[in-house]
């Protein structure tokens, strides 16, 4: 039996992806938490002939309680998105508060739980939950994932249209490093199969996946960010960590993780010296199984790359850091 939350779920992505859960049928409960209209949204959800059976909680009534409880994945949307001009880091004020609270909520209630973080800024929520688990004394770096697969997404996407390639997700491109800017980083080089990219369009190509965001921010103008192709990323990778845990051999996705904590990582980690970092990482029973070094195969554009990601991610994993272990 399988038992995913959503909290955020009824937001821009929270919706779109609690539709693709119930859909999906290795998920036999489904339970939807926000602040807000979510008797609403699991009531429409519920209507759906697939077997997962949909509940919806608000914060009244124990409702995170009874949301989180027996949960074996929790997927967290929760939090504002950005407007033009607001980067990822505007959003850490609001954001980092909403993502302490729903993971001392798991904490309490679901410490056993798979989490994957979507709420922005991810370089900075994800070590924010790690503090909170820690302190709480249920830390598994396994199981806490900071989901960048929207990145892979859009490199796989650009690529194919740039290279020619009808159906995008044949090709399998790297994309490391954190969920912002320049912390993005595509290593076009290790694409699987391998993709000849124009000298003179490299640059472009990686502004786009780095920056793809911004597109969706400004042509929504005012109405918000990625929330659509963001729930069909958020899950690709739910759906990977299930199949993974229920024995479905070969699973790699790149994720933000606490790489001390993975298998292999340790060496990662000193390479870049950053402990969360993202890297495809090899999912398996137990969650994150083992993080694979793609980094020592960087080539020189691309450790330049990697050199600009690495001075931004700092920061904003300190700010993580920080907010938990000396509050504003
Ligand atoms: P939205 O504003 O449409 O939805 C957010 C939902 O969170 C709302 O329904 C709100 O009521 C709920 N919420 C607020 N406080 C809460 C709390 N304490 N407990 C439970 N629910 C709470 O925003 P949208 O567009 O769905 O984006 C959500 C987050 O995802 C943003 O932080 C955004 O930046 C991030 N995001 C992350 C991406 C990634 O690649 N990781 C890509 C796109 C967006």
């Amino acid at each position: 039996m399988v038992k995913a939350v959503v909290a955020g779920a009824a937001g821009g992505i929270g919706q779109p992806l609690s539709l693709l859960l119930k859909g999906c049928p290795l998920i036999d409960e489904l339970s939807l938490y926000d602040v807000v209209n979510t008797p609403g949204v699991a009531a429409d959800l519920s209507h759906i002939s697939s077997p997962a059976v949909v509940t919806g909680y608000l914060p009244k009534d124990d409702g995170i309680k009874h949301a989180f409880t027996g949960a074996d994945i929790i997927v967290i949307p929760a939090g504002i998105p950005r407007k033009p001009g607001m980067t990822r880091d505007d959003l850490f004020k609001i954001n980092a508060g909403i993502v302490q609270t729903l993971v001392e909520g798991i904490v309490q209630y679901a410490p056993k739980a798979f989490i994957l973080i979507i709420s922005n800024p991810v370089n900075s929520t994800v070590p924010i939950a790690a503090e909170v688990l820690k302190r709480g004394g249920v830390f598994d770096p396994k199981k806490l994932f900071g989901v960048t697969t929207l990145d892979v997404v859009r490199a796989e996407t650009f690529v194919a249209s740039l290279v020619g390639e009808k159906d995008p997700s044949k090709t399998t491109i790297p994309v490391i490093g954190g969920h912002s800017g320049e912390t993005i980083v595509p290593l076009f080089s290790q694409a699987k199969p391998s993709v000849e990219i124009p000298a003179d369009k490299l640059d472009a190509l990686v502004n786009r996946v780095q920056f793809g965001g911004d597109e969706v921010v400004k042509a929504k103008d005012g109405a918000g960010s990625a929330t659509l192709s963001m729930a069909y990323a958020g899950f690709r990778f739910a759906e990977k960590v299930i199949k993974a845990v229920k024995g479905e051999k070969g699973i790699v996705e790149p994720s933000f993780v606490y790489l001390p904590g993975v298998s292999g990582g340790d060496a990662i980690a000193k390479v870049t010296g950053l402990d969360f970092f993202s890297v495809p990482i090899e999912l398996g029973p137990n969650g994150a199984e083992k993080a694979i070094d793609v980094v020592s195969g960087a080539n020189d554009y691309e450790k330049k790359l990697l050199e600009a990601c690495y001075s931004g991610l700092k920061g904003n994993v300190s700010k993580g850091i920080e907010f938990v272990q000396n509050p504003p």
